[in-house]
C-alpha cells in the first residue's frame, strides 16, 4: 500500500536538517542551494503547495522500483525555463519535492541492499543538472522533472562514466526483430546514459558496461539477467562518425546496432552541444571541432538525429 504523506511529514522532511542531508545527496552546489532552501521555505509556509508536494510524493512513491511508462509516470511542468521572473517555488518546486521523497527512495534503496555510495552516486546527478540549468537558461532552476522520476523511484543507478535504467524494449516488435536484437518487445533492458561529466574514453565505457549486468542481477534477482542495453541519443547519429572522426563520439556512435529509423535531433543537438535548445542555428557561435563541424552540417541544410541503438552487456564483473 502507497499513501500520501501528511503536510506534516513533508514540511519535516523540507527544512532543517532533513533538508540538509538532502541538498548532501543531491550534491546541490551553489547558488542552487541558497535558492532551494528559500523555495523550500516558502513551500512549507504555503499550504496549497505543501499539498502539491504531498501529491508528487504520493505519485512518486506510488511508482517505487515499477517500470512504468513515460505517460504513466509523466510528472507536468510547473514553469517556463526560459523565463527568469518565475517565482523560485515554482523552479525550485520539482527538487523540493524530491527532497521531500527522498527518505522513501533510501529506504528502497536499502531494501534492495544498494551501499550507501551507489545512491549517492546516483542522487548527485541532481546537483549536476542544477548547474546544466543554468549554463542554458541564464538563471536557475529544473525542468528535467521526468528524468529525475528514474532516480526518485530507484530504477536509475551510477555505473561510473555511464548512467543505466531498467526499463522495457519499448519499439515495435518488426524493429527489433530486424534489429536483430536477441529479446523481445517489453523485455527488461538496461536504458543506458551518457552524463555531462567529462571525456567519453573508450575503456571508461567498457569498464561502466562491464558493471551493469551484475548490479541489477544483485540488487534486482527476481529479474531475468539484464542482458541488453539500448541507449536513445543524439550521439548514435551515423553522421558523426564522418562529422568528428576518430573522436570518442565517434567511437561510442560505433558501439551500436541501430532500432528503427532515426528521429529529427537538431533541437537535441542544441541542447547538448551548445546548451541553447531553442535557439537559431545562426545565432551560434563555435570554438570545438564538433561544433565547427555541427554549424556547417546545418548551413549545408544537413540535420542530425537521434537514433536508438541496442548493445549485448558483457556479463561482466561484479562492482
Ligand atoms: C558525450 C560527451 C561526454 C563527449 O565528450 P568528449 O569525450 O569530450 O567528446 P570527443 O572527445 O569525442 O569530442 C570531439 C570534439 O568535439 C568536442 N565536443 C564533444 N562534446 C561536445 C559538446 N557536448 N559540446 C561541444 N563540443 C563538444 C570536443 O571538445 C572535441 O573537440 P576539440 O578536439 O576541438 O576539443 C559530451 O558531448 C557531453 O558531455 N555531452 C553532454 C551529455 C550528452 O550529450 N549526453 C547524451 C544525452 S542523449
Amino acid at each position: 500500500m502507497t499513501s500520501l504523506p501528511s503536510a506534516d511529514q513533508v514540511r519535516a522532511r523540507i527544512t532543517g536538517p532533513a533538508l540538509q542531508r538532502a541538498l548532501d545527496q543531491f550534491a546541490v552546489q551553489q547558488p542552487d542551494r541558497a535558492d532551494f532552501v528559500t523555495a523550500a521555505d516558502r513551500i512549507r509556509r504555503d499550504a496549497a503547495y505543501t499539498a502539491r508536494v504531498a501529491a508528487v510524493v504520493g505519485q512518486l512513491r506510488a511508482g517505487m522500483g515499477r517500470l512504468l511508462t513515460p505517460h504513466q509516470a509523466f510528472l507536468p511542468a510547473v514553469f517556463d525555463p526560459q523565463d527568469p521572473r518565475e517565482p523560485l517555488e515554482a523552479r525550485f518546486f520539482y527538487p523540493v519535492a524530491f527532497a521531500a521523497t527522498l527518505p522513501d527512495t533510501l529506504a528502497f534503496h536499502r531494501s534492495r541492499a544498494i551501499p550507501d555510495s551507489a545512491s549517492r552516486a546516483v542522487l548527485a546527478d541532481l546537483g549536476r543538472h542544477l548547474r546544466i540549468f543554468e549554463r542554458t537558461f541564464g538563471h536557475t532552476g529544473l525542468h528535467v522533472q521526468n528524468w529525475f522520476s528514474l532516480h526518485l523511484r530507484g530504477l536509475i543507478y551510477d555505473f561510473g562514466r555511464l548512467q543505466a535504467n531498467l526499463e522495457r524494449l519499448d519499439a515495435p516488435a518488426s524493429d527489433v526483430r530486424a534489429a536483430g536484437v536477441p529479446v523481445v518487445t517489453g523485455s527488461v533492458v538496461a536504458g543506458v546514459h551518457i552524463p555531462d561529466s567529462g571525456p567519453l574514453r573508450p575503456s571508461d565505457v567498457d569498464a561502466s558496461l562491464h558493471r551493469i549486468r551484475p548490479f541489477f542481477a544483485r540488487h534486482f534477482p527476481e529479474l531475468p539477467p539484464v542482458s541488453v542495453a539500448q541507449c536513445d541519443s543524439w550521439l548514435l547519429d551515423e553522421q558523426l562518425l564522418d562529422l568528428v572522426p576518430g573522436s570518442n563520439i565517434a567511437r561510442f556512435c560505433a558501439r551500436w546496432q541501430p532500432i528503427g529509423r532515426p528521429a529529427d535531433g537538431d533541437e537535441s543537438v542544441r541542447n547538448f552541444v551548445f546548451r541553447r535548445p531553442y535557439a537559431d542555428p545562426a545565432d551560434l557561435t563555435a570554438s570545438t571541432r564538433l561544433e565547427h563541424a555541427v554549424l556547417a552540417h546545418w548551413r549545408a541544410g544537413g540535420h542530425l538525429h537521434t537514433r536508438t541503438g541496442w548493445l549485448q552487456l558483457p556479463s561482466g564483473s561484479a562492482d
